[in-house]
């Protein structure tokens, strides 16, 4: 008995804002945004929220898998950027879609979100403890960004995605996720909760920071060792896999990690051009685009592969 992906959904936020429009904002222009990152334009929350562009996502993930949502006995909501502490992005979308059989959690591991959740929800199904799992990955990036910081505000965007998982007869194969918390400061971003108000002029700014630079060598080197991992316990050669869903993080890391692992390019399927960086979003939301294409067969092997903030990295081998 396997976890299986039956379902997905996502939700981009109809606000677009192309490469010009951000260099009337900081000193960058189209050229070395598309160049630096392969992103054209990105989709910007404006009065949308983490948990609803989740709830929209989720709607279309369960009518998509065809349940009725009382079938639902898990929420699993990776997030970095929820609009509130509590109630959780989770328990919001079970209120909002119904699903009242559901236990709710949210759960941040950044851009490796999805992966650490979808994850999850496999181990709670393999211990008995649920049946069928919303398995969502949401993010307010533009909440979070300085958008006097180039080094960032060209790269995050919002967005949300989401998948049903059930026990069935094909899906997750195998599954590795890894932390390394030494490395963490490389990408941070200060929770307003942690504001002294006593003495707020030495206070670090409550935005994304990030050595571009350092994540970049970080995921170039660490993806394709956990893919290599994943797939050597699995069995499988890297012909054998149909598609490789990496995080959508910059098209220069995904060309990096095709280069290094002698696979063609064209099985690392990309949206980043018009959603930039969504973080745990990014997955689910190129596999649904994928999924609605019809892009993926039945019997297709794909590896979905996050890595990020944390830091925090992981893959899973899936039979669809
Ligand atoms: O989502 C998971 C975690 N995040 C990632 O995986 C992101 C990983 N990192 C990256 O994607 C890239 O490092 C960035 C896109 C963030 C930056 O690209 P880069 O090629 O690594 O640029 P850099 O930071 O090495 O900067 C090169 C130059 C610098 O100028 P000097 O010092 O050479 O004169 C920067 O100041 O480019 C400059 N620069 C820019 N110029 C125009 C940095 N950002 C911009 C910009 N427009 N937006």
């Amino acid at each position: 008995m396997a976890t299986g992906i039956i379902g997905t959904g996502s939700f981009l936020p109809p606000t677009i804002i192309d490469n010009n429009e951000l260099a009337k904002l900081v000193k960058t222009d189209d050229e070395w945004i598309r160049e630096h990152t392969g992103i054209i334009e990105r989709h910007i929350a404006t009065d949308e929220t983490t948990s609803f562009m989740a709830t929209e996502a989720a709607k279309a993930a369960i009518e998509n898998a065809g349940i009725d949502v009382r079938e639902i006995d898990l929420i699993l909501l990776a997030t970095l950027s929820p609009e509130r502490a509590t109630p959780s992005m989770s328990c919001i979308v079970q209120d909002k879609i119904g699903a009242v059989n559901a236990t709710c959690f949210d759960l941040n591991a950044a851009c490796s979100g999805f992966v650490y959740a979808l994850q999850t929800a496999d181990a709670y199904i393999k211990a008995g403890m649920a049946k069928t799992a919303l398995v969502i990955g949401a993010e307010t990036l533009s909440k979070l960004v300085d958008w006097k910081d180039r080094s960032t505000c060209i790269l995050f965007a919002d967005g949300a995605g989401a998948a049903v998982v059930t026990e069935s007869d094909h899906g997750i194969i195998s599954s590795v996720t890894h932390s390394d918390g030494s490395k963490g400061m490389s990408l941070k971003c200060k929770d307003r909760s942690t504001r002294n108000f006593l003495n707020r002029k030495h206070e670090d700014p409550h935005y994304i920071q990030m050595i571009g630079p350092d994540i970049f060598k970080f995921a170039v080197r660490r993806v394709p060792a956990c893919i290599e991992l994943l797939l050597q316990r699995a069995g499988v050669s890297r012909e054998e896999v149909a598609y490789y869903v990496l995080h959508q993080a910059n098209a220069r890391i995904v060309a990096s990690v095709s280069k290094k692992m002698d696979i063609p390019l064209d099985r690392f399927p990309m949206n980043i051009e018009h959603c930039g960086n969504t973080s745990s979003a990014s997955i689910p939301i190129l596999l649904d685009e994928m999924n609605r294409k019809e892009m993926l067969k039945k019997g297709d092997k794909i590896v979905l592969c996050g890595f990020g903030g944390g830091l925090t990295w992981g893959a899973q081998l899936i039979e669809w």
